[in-house]
Formats: structure tokens, C-alpha cells, sequence
């Protein structure tokens, strides 16, 4: 078809978009690792949810385990960005390995309000997805204390020890909407609820979420970078659809993309999550600029300009071998 400017295809371009700070410390780690000790180095788990990311590693060296056991005797193992549960952390002392924690700092956060929450007895009703790392290593904090919250509806079946002493928490990367909707029906249930002393879900994942509904509703079809197993990511799809896209897809690739998405569309809106680094974009924009949509504009919700320290086993480690 006739692709010249008249047809009126447009791209918009969320921002911020890609990697949060807790994304790029754990992906720097685990590179600068690999420069300082040389390969292997072990990970546990992805050490962040990305498949590319996962795959670029592998290739130089690094190597993804599932459990701590699977990690030979005084070798040297990376804890992933969603942290993990104090148990792991004796698992490994056991094993004799050389660790380095690259927990994104605000997950650690929420770590210590769990710790807090349970050494004062409350029962810490946790808002987040079943299975996810994340949501295991916070509740193996206090496993006595925690009820696990999933959604909205989930709220009327809890069970609590004292409906008087509550507090919510929650995982970093969920929808903002929905966990404010289950915090209203935990309250209508617990008068007493308490709230964390400060945002559980992070600042990354809210302003991804704030650009996406601002672009939605002017958004034929969104398209988010980002692998199915990423927590933020795939709330991003569901909220551009939530707030007016008409059509909404993941992808981990470009090559992903389904042409016939693409059938009466002017207006794509892209974006990516916390864990997906930018030159994956960058091929998604070739691929649309291929077919017509070579006009960009950003949409920018936020700035940003947090950083975080590398781990301080690693930066000791640097610093010795200069
Ligand atoms: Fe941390 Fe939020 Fe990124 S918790 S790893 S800054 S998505």
C-alpha cells in the first residue's frame, strides 16, 4: 500500500520506557563479574526477565541455575535482581560459595518492612502473584506472617490471626490500578489496615504504567518489548488496554510482530519494560519505519535519573584488583 506521509501513520513513543536502575545494576554486575573473576560465574535464576539479556550472558560465560544446589562447591553465584529468601542465603553459605547480592535495593526495602511488620506481630497481607521470585523471597522474610493477596476478589477469603493488626505490602512491578483497588477492599474488610511506610511498587514501574495510559487512548495498536515471564512488562499490555488501546501485543523480538496486527492501524504506540534493553526497540521502530510509520514522537510521563551502587561484595572486589 501507499506509505507516504498522507496516510498519517505515526509511532508514539513512550518515555521513560526500558531499563529501571535496579535492571541496569544487576545486568552490570553480573558483566563486570564476568571481567573481574572470568568465566563461569553463576547466577540464580534470570537476573532479570529478559530473554535477550539472559541469552547475551550465557554467551559470555555466565550461567543461569535454578537452585543453589546446582552450583559447584566455592564457586562464585549472582543473586537476581527479584531477590531472594534469607533460607537461600544460608543454602549458599553451606555450599561455601562467594555470593553477590544484586537485589535491586527496592526490593531489599520492601524486605525490611516485612521483617518489621512481622518482629511487631502483625500479619502482612503481601499483594502480589503467586510463584513469582519476587513474592517468594519476600515472604520467606517471614513466612509465619505473610498471607499472599492476588487480586481484588481474592480479598474476601483471607484469613487473618487479628484482624486489628494488618499491614499491606506489596510486590515492586504490579499494576498501580488494580493494587489500589485491592487495598480499598482490604480496608472495607480491615478498618485497622496499616499502610507500608512507603511505595512498595516501584518508581520504574509506575511511570511506565503513567506514559502508557497517557498514550493509549489516541493508540490503535501497543506494542511492549518484553519477555512473558516479566512481571511489569506484561502489566503494561494490560493497561494500554485497559485505558483505550485498541489492540495491544508482547514481544521479545521485532520479528515477533504479526504484519496483520498491523491491518487499519495509524498509530502504534511502543514502549518496553524495566528489563529490556533499548536496541530491542530500536529494531521494533526499523521494523514499523519498514512499513510506513516513520514518524516518531515521544510521550514523556516522567524523568528519570535514579542510579544505584553496584553490590558492595563486587565494588570491594574492584577495588583491590584496581
Ligand atoms: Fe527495582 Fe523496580 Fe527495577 S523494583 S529492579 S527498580 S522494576
Amino acid at each position: 500500500g501507499g506509505s507516504d506521509a498522507s496516510d498519517g501513520k505515526r509511532v508514539l513513543l513512550a518515555a521513560p520506557r526500558g531499563y529501571c536502575a535496579g535492571v541496569d545494576r544487576a545486568v552490570v554486575t553480573v558483566e563486570k563479574a564476568l571481567d573481574l573473576y572470568g568465566p563461569p560465574v553463576y547466577v540464580r535464576k534470570q537476573i532479570v526477565h529478559n530473554k535477550h539479556v539472559v541469552t547475551t550472558l550465557e554467551k559470555r560465560g555466565a550461567i543461569f541455575v535454578d537452585e543453589t544446589e546446582q552450583v559447584p562447591e566455592g564457586a562464585t553465584v549472582i543473586f537476581s535482581a527479584h531477590g531472594v529468601a534469607p533460607v537461600v542465603h544460608d543454602e549458599a553459605k553451606a555450599l561455601s560459595l562467594k555470593t553477590i547480592d544484586a537485589t535491586c535495593p527496592l526490593v531489599t526495602k520492601v524486605h525490611r518492612e516485612a521483617r518489621r511488620f512481622a518482629g511487631d506481630d502483625f500479619d502482612i497481607l503481601l499483594i502480589g502473584h503467586d510463584g513469582h521470585e519476587e513474592v517468594i523471597g519476600t515472604a520467606g522474610e517471614a513466612p509465619e506472617n505473610i498471607v499472599l493477596v492476588e487480586s481484588p476478589d481474592h480479598v474476601d477469603t483471607i484469613e487473618v490471626r487479628d484482624p486489628d493488626r494488618v499491614v499491606w505490602l506489596s510486590q515492586t512491578t504490579l499494576s498501580v490500578d488494580e493494587t489500589m483497588e485491592t487495598v480499598r477492599r482490604l480496608r472495607e474488610r480491615f478498618p485497622k489496615l496499616q499502610d507500608p511506610p512507603s511505595d512498595d511498587i516501584c518508581y520504574a514501574t509506575q511511570n511506565r504504567q503513567l506514559a502508557v495510559k497517557q498514550m493509549a487512548p489516541d493508540t490503535d495498536l501497543m506494542i511492549v518489548v518484553g519477555s512473558r515471564n516479566s512481571s511489569n512488562s506484561v502489566r503494561l499490555v494490560e493497561v494500554a488496554l485497559e485505558h483505550g488501546a485498541r489492540d495491544g501485543h508482547l514481544v521479545d523480538y521485532a520479528d515477533e510482530i504479526d504484519e496483520s496486527w498491523l491491518d487499519g492501524v495509524t498509530t502504534v504506540g511502543v514502549t518496553s519494560g524495566a528489563s529490556v534493553p533499548e536496541v530491542l526497540v530500536r529494531d521494533v521502530l526499523d521494523f514499523l519505519a519498514q512499513r510506513g510509520y516513520t514518524d516518531v514522537a515521544s510521550v514523556t510521563a516522567a524523568e528519570e535519573s535514579l542510579l544505584f551502587a553496584l553490590p558492595t561484595e563486587l565494588r570491594r572486589d574492584l577495588k583491590a584488583r584496581g
